[in-house]
């Protein structure tokens, strides 16, 4: 049984009257990977991780996690699965501490070390005492976790678990994923962001209204994604465009300026050409990564369009 898929999903859907949220999902985990559900909003995240945690019910298809499905195993379909679904809740004039304690308390009743040990991995021992309502949203995502983490679970489910967070929750947020991935723990997060899944994920499934449109490696993925480009605005935009579409640069007009694709290498060779030849540089920007192109695409073309 050591190959049982941690989750295994084939054909889901679930609709809401005449709309379809999930519409003929499927989507495999194995044992120890970090996979990300990644979609814009709307797409139907949500919906799958609550059939997953069961507080709906997929209208077709089959879900089994770790080889144990709702229908046959009740309950027990959740052994070894923590997480939380949209944002985790906690009494706001308890503490940190106490909150746990009380979550804990449901499960059997952790020992005092073992929540310490758990707010340890998410930072927050120093806090631990401190008001939950004086936290941040980071601070409370990650205290979440903690909750999970109590339950020793073997799949670690996260809805899109840095959404929402400022800069430097968002690190602390995939800091901890990412320790937590690297000691074995399955996780399956849902994600809008494709530089988050790109970072933390090994495989990726990417949804759009309800629909995957690539199931795969990160690897895989960046296989096929476009040139990276960047935004260049000169003092003489028409010669810098004829420059680089010479070098065999992809050039598109911007109301100011102009995105060029192509290699790093060949771009930087281009600046200096152009410095060179006296213009002068006015804006060089990175634009949106590749990753983040083929994403936009995989998920704003018409439908059918992928087909
Ligand atoms: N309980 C519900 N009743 C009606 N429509 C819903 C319900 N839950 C979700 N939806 C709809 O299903 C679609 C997918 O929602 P959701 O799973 O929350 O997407 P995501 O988490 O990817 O943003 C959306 O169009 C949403 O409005
Ligand atoms: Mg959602």
């Amino acid at each position: 049984m050591s190959d049982v898929l941690a989750v295994d999903a084939v054909g889901l859907t679930k609709t809401y009257g005449a709309l379809t949220a999930v519409d003929r999902l499927s989507l495999q985990v194995g044992r120890g990977e970090v996979y990300g559900v990644l979609g814009p909003d709307g797409a139907g995240k949500t919906t799958l991780l609550r059939m997953l945690f069961g507080l709906i019910r997929p209208d077709a298809g089959t879900l089994s996690i770790f080889g144990r499905t709702w229908a046959a195993d009740g309950i027990r379909a959740l052994d070894g699965v923590a997480g939380f679904i949209e944002s985790p809740r906690f009494h706001p004039g308890l503490s940190g501490h106490k909150n746990l304690q009380l979550l804990g308390g449901l499960d059997g009743g952790p020992s005092r070390s073992r929540i310490d040990e758990a707010l340890e991995t998410v930072d927050l021992r120093d806090r631990a005492q401190d008001r939950v309502g004086g936290y941040s949203s980071g601070m409370r995502r990650r205290l979440g976790v903690a909750a999970s983490l109590l339950r020793d679970p073997r799949l670690l489910v996260l809805d899109e678990p840095a959404n929402g967070l400022d800069p430097a929750g968002i690190r602390d947020m995939r800091a901890l994923v990412k320790r937590l991935a690297e000691s074995g723990m399955t996780v399956l997060l849902s994600s809008r962001d494709m530089a988050e899944v790109e970072e933390i994920c090994d495989g990726v499934t990417i949804v759009r209204t309800g629909t995957a449109v690539y199931h795969g490696s990160i690897a895989a993925l960046r296989a096929r994604a476009p040139e990276q480009a960047h935004t260049i605005r000169t003092t003489d935009d028409d010669l810098a465009a004829r420059v680089a579409v010479r070098r065999g640069l992809g050039v598109d007009r911007l109301d100011q300026g102009l995105a060029v694709r192509g290699p790093q290498a060949e771009i930087d060779s281009l600046v200096a050409k152009l410095i060179g030849a006296g213009i002068a540089l006015r804006e060089l920007a990175r634009r949106e990564t590749p990753l983040e192109a083929l994403f936009r695409r995989l998920t704003e073309a018409p439908a059918g369009a992928l087909a």
